[in-house]
C-alpha cells in the first residue's frame, strides 16, 4: 500500500495526475500524464455571476461544491483510467478566492486520503507559468529561462521563469489587473461581463487613434503596471453621455483606443524587463487577457524585435483550467525526484495570497 507521504517514483519519471482547479469562477478537473497527454478534462465556467457583473466569491465557492463531484467522476470515467492508474492528486491552493480554494483543495485532499495517493498543493500562478512547457503546445519542449507575461482578471505580473520553483517577479500591478481594467472599461461602455472579449469585438469597429489616453508608467525604469488612471481617463471621455446612451461610434473608438493604449503600456513594461533579464530564451503569455489578438500580435512583434520566439498556449489553456494544475504537479514531482526529496503537501493550507518567491522553499527546506 503506497504511503500518503511517498512520492511516486516511476521509471522514466512518468506520472498520471488527477488535478482540480477552483481558485476563481471556473470549476475544472483534468487527468494529465507526463508525456503531455490530456487523458480527459472538464471545465464548468460559472454563469451565476453574469447578473452581478463580476465574480461573487461566496456564490463561486458554493458553485464549486455543487459541480466538483460530478466533474471529477466524469473526468475519470471518460479517461478510460481507474484510480490505480493515478499516481497523485493535485489542486490549486492559492492565490485566489479563499472559499473556492478551500472547496477544491479539501475535495482533492479527501480523495487523496480515501484513495491513498500523495497530495500536491499547486500555486495557481506557478501553474500558469509552467503551462507553455506542456508537451504538444510547441514542437520542442520550452526550455528555461523565459519571460512570462501573466495577465488575467486577478493578476498582472511579469515573471522571469528560471526553473521549476525558481521564479523572479520583475513587476506586478500597483492597482487593477489588466483583465479587471478591460472588464471595468467594458462595463462603462455598456458591454456585458466578462468585458474583455466583448470589448475586443467592439474595438474592431473603432478607430484606435480617435482618443488620446494616458499610458501608465510608460518609460519608468521598473516593470510594474498601473491601469486605474487609464480607466479614469475613459470615464472622463464618457461624462457627457452619463444619462444617455453612448453612440456606437464613440463606444467603438474608445474601446479601440483603450485596447491600443493598454497594450502599449504592457509592451513598454516588458521592453524594460528584457533589459533586466536579457538571457531569456523566449517570451510567453498566459492568463485570460492573453486571448486578446491585438495584445498577442504586439507581443509577437516585441519578441521578434528581440530575436526570441513568442509562445502563448491555446486560449483554453491561457484561461483557468485544471490541465495546467496537473502539468505543474508533474514538473514538481520530476524536480523533487531528481533532488531525492519528498513531496508532502497534505498539511498545506489554501491561502488567498501565495507569493511565487516561496515556491523555491519546497526544494530547499531540509535539503
Ligand atoms: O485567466 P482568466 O480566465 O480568469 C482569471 O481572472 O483568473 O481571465 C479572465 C479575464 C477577464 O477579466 C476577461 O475579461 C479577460 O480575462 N479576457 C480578455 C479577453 N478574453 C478574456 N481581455 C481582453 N481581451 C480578450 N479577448
Ligand atoms: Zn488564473
Amino acid at each position: 500500500m503506497p504511503s500518503l507521504y511517498q512520492n511516486p517514483i516511476k521509471k522514466n519519471n512518468s506520472y498520471t495526475i488527477l488535478a482540480i482547479e477552483s481558485s476563481c469562477d471556473d470549476t475544472a478537473c483534468a487527468l494529465v500524464s507526463s508525456d503531455g497527454t490530456i487523458l480527459s478534462e472538464h471545465i464548468h465556467s460559472q454563469k451565476e455571476h453574469i447578473t452581478y457583473g463580476g465574480v461573487v466569491p461566496e456564490i463561486a465557492a458554493r458553485a464549486h461544491l455543487t459541480y466538483l463531484p460530478e466533474l471529477v467522476q466524469k473526468t475519470l470515467e471518460q479517461s478510460g483510467r481507474s484510480w490505480k492508474d493515478i499516481d497523485a492528486i493535485a489542486a490549486s491552493c492559492g492565490p485566489g478566492l479563499i472559499g473556492g480554494l478551500i472547496v477544491g483543495s479539501s475535495f482533492a485532499k479527501g480523495l487523496a486520503i480515501a484513495k491513498e495517493k500523495p497530495f500536491i498543493a499547486i500555486n495557481h500562478i506557478e501553474a500558469h507559468a509552467l503551462t507553455v512547457r506542456l508537451p504538444n503546445i510547441t514542437d520542442h519542449k520550452v526550455q528555461f529561462p523565459y519571460l512570462l507575461l501573466l495577465t488575467s482578471g486577478g493578476h498582472c505580473q511579469c515573471i522571469a521563469v528560471k526553473d521549476v520553483g525558481q521564479y523572479q517577479l520583475l513587476g506586478t500591478t500597483m492597482d487593477d489587473a489588466a483583465g479587471e481594467a478591460f472588464d471595468k472599461v467594458a462595463k462603462m461602455l455598456g458591454l456585458p461581463w466578462p468585458g474583455g472579449p466583448a470589448l475586443e469585438a467592439l474595438a474592431q469597429e473603432g478607430d484606435e487613434n480617435a482618443f488620446t489616453l494616458p499610458r501608465p508608467l510608460y518609460g519608468r525604469e521598473n516593470c510594474d503596471f498601473s491601469f486605474s488612471g487609464l480607466k479614469t481617463a475613459v470615464a472622463h471621455y464618457l461624462q457627457p453621455y452619463e444619462s444617455d446612451v453612448i453612440p456606437r461610434k464613440i463606444a467603438a473608438d474608445l474601446a479601440a483606443s483603450f485596447q491600443k493604449t493598454i497594450t502599449e503600456a504592457i509592451i513598454n513594461r516588458l521592453e524594460y524587463a528584457l533589459t533586466l533579464v536579457p538571457q531569456m530564451r523566449l517570451l510567453a503569455a498566459a492568463g485570460g487577457v492573453a486571448a486578446n489578438q491585438y495584445l498577442r500580435k504586439s507581443l509577437q512583434q516585441l519578441a521578434h524585435n528581440h530575436q526570441i520566439p513568442f509562445i502563448a498556449p491555446p486560449i483554453r489553456y491561457c484561461t483557468d483550467n485544471a490541465v495546467m494544475v496537473g502539468w505543474a504537479a508533474i514538473e514538481i514531482l520530476q524536480q523533487a525526484n531528481q533532488k531525492v526529496m519528498m513531496i508532502d503537501d497534505i498539511g498545506t493550507l489554501p491561502r488567498p495570497r501565495w507569493p511565487l518567491s516561496q515556491m523555491q522553499e519546497r526544494f530547499t527546506l531540509g535539503s
